[in-house]
């Protein structure tokens, strides 16, 4: 097979079956911004053969609006804006708005969308059960998982996909619920009262007050502490076609319901090449124990044989660095400044480890740098929250992304159920035997 891309005023790709005089002319389609794309949809239908893509490297999957990733350049945008601008400048309310709606709100839209989204805080009552179904050691992200799922079972009022308004609903619900359900997973597992949502606090800040607030004490916020956490928010608020987003947005295709789809993406996330990755640093750091272990457990990473990774290293799609990573180092120095660490062993052993990386041959020829998990979870431990929770907390802001994606999926009228083809290499068509004639 060959192919060959013309340059005329609508590029496109033609493909020759090699040794046949067979060939298809197929559309290459481009977006604002990024690669050119081939359109194969028909090469089925002219030539009999498909794609092998597997982990879609080089496949899109569909056309987005909402986030684009440069991972060659580093950069990485929300609706156009700069994960940096977005991270100094806004908060994580504002952000959802721009990912669920497209554009900056203005003022008067910002606070409809902060008042909708604090009016759905609370779950219903009767979901508090679920929670005495787990046991107490069960992970939080198990619990998000099969609790988030269980939400269909309680606002029947808003299962119509079909119905703006109630596609409105249900991703202003899960954006406001999640945090509750994250926190109450949390406070399940230490035995401690579940603490209701307080509608006069901020998004970040409410999440911290029902993680950590009790009622036998009063609870003051802490403006770096919940700054911090609204940073984390945003950071991971939306990462383009990532496992759990391509996950929801399958999950999507078929027609399933938003709380199904949300639950499905929280699954995947769960794994340590994704969303558990923050987990994984903190305990990959934990037992390497002290700095003059690191060169042994680099050595160890190297080794093709050891099956040992450098956890929060490397990226399917960055491959000079990840934006998100310097933001998450300095908002990591703040927080412990903040909190008077001035020796966080983990920190000085995370620091020295990415030092001796980058300058590795074996992570330079590959390109492998830290990413968002590389740091967060020094964060998140400075602030108190338990290592089992980090995921959870990546749950809670990419329920944002989750949601923007699969609206947009639903509202995209080329959308068809995903389902991909494959390379069969297994027995060819044979006749049953009876078991007393089996060898
Ligand atoms: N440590 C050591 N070697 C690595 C690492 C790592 N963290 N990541 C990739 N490599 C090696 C890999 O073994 C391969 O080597 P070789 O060419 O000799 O076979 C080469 O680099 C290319 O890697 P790959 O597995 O083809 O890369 P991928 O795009 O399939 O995987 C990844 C990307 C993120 C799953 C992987 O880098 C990884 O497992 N990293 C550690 C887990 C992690 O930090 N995940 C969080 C990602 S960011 C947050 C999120 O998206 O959830």
């Amino acid at each position: 097979m060959s192919s060959t891309a013309s340059g005329a005023a609508k590029p496109t790709v033609t493909v020759t079956l090699d040794g046949t005089n067979r060939s298809t002319t197929l559309p290459l389609l481009s977006g604002s911004i990024g690669p050119q794309t081939v359109d194969i949809r028909k090469l089925y239908g002219d030539l009999g053969i498909f794609t092998f893509d597997p982990g879609y490297g080089a496949t899109a999957s569909c056309e987005s609006k909402i986030t684009y990733i440069d991972g060659d350049a580093g950069v990485l945008l929300y609706r156009g804006y700069p994960i940096e601008q977005l991270a100094e400048k806004s908060d994580f309310i504002e952000v959802a708005y721009l990912l669920l709606e497209g554009e900056l709100p203005n003022a008067a839209q910002l606070e409809a969308f902060r008042k909708g989204i604090t009016n759905h805080t609370m779950v219903h009552e009767q979901l508090r059960r679920f929670f005495d179904g787990f046991r107490r050691d069960a992970h939080p992200m198990a619990i998000l998982c099969g609790v988030v799922g269980a939400l269909a079972a309680f606002y029947h009022d808003n299962l119509d996909i079909n119905d703006a308004r109630q596609r409105e609903i249900a991703a202003y619900r899960l954006i406001a619920k999640v945090p509750t359900i994250a926190a109450w997973a949390y406070k399940y597992s230490i035995g401690q009262p579940f603490m209701y949502p307080r509608n006069d606090l901020s998004y970040a800040e409410n999440f911290l007050y029902m993680l950590n607030a009790v009622p036998a004490e009063p609870w003051k916020a802490n403006p770096i502490l919940s700054r911090a956490m609204d940073r984390i928010l945003v950071l991971h608020a939306d990462h383009e076609q990532n496992a759990s987003t391509s996950t929801v947005r399958l999950a999507g295709s078929t027609g399933a319901n938003p709380f199904a789809c949300i639950a499905a993406g929280i699954a995947a996330l769960w794994g340590p090449a994704h969303g558990g990755a923050n987990e994984a640093v903190l305990k990959m750091l934990t037992e390497i124990g002290k700095p003059e272990n690191i060169p042994a457990f680099i050595r160890e990473v190297k080794d093709k044989n050891s099956h040992t990774k450098l956890m929060g290293f490397g990226h399917r799609v960055y491959k000079n660095f990840d934006p998100r990573a310097k933001i998450m180092k300095d908002t990591c120095h703040e927080v412990l400044g903040e909190l008077g660490i001035k020796d966080e062993p983990l920190l000085d052993m995370a620091m020295e480890m990415e030092r001796i990386a980058l300058t590795d041959d074996y992570f330079i020829s590959r390109k492998l740098y830290p990413n968002v998990d590389f740091y967060s979870g020094i964060i998140l431990k400075a602030m108190g929250i338990p290592t089992h929770m980090f995921t959870v907390l990546f749950a809670v802001a990419r329920t944002t992304g989750w949601v923007s994606q699969w609206k947009e999926l639903i509202e995209d009228p080329s959308q068809r159920i995903g389902r991909p083809r494959q390379i069969y290499s297994g027995a060819v068509q044979r006749d049953y035997t009876s078991v007393d004639r089996r060898g």
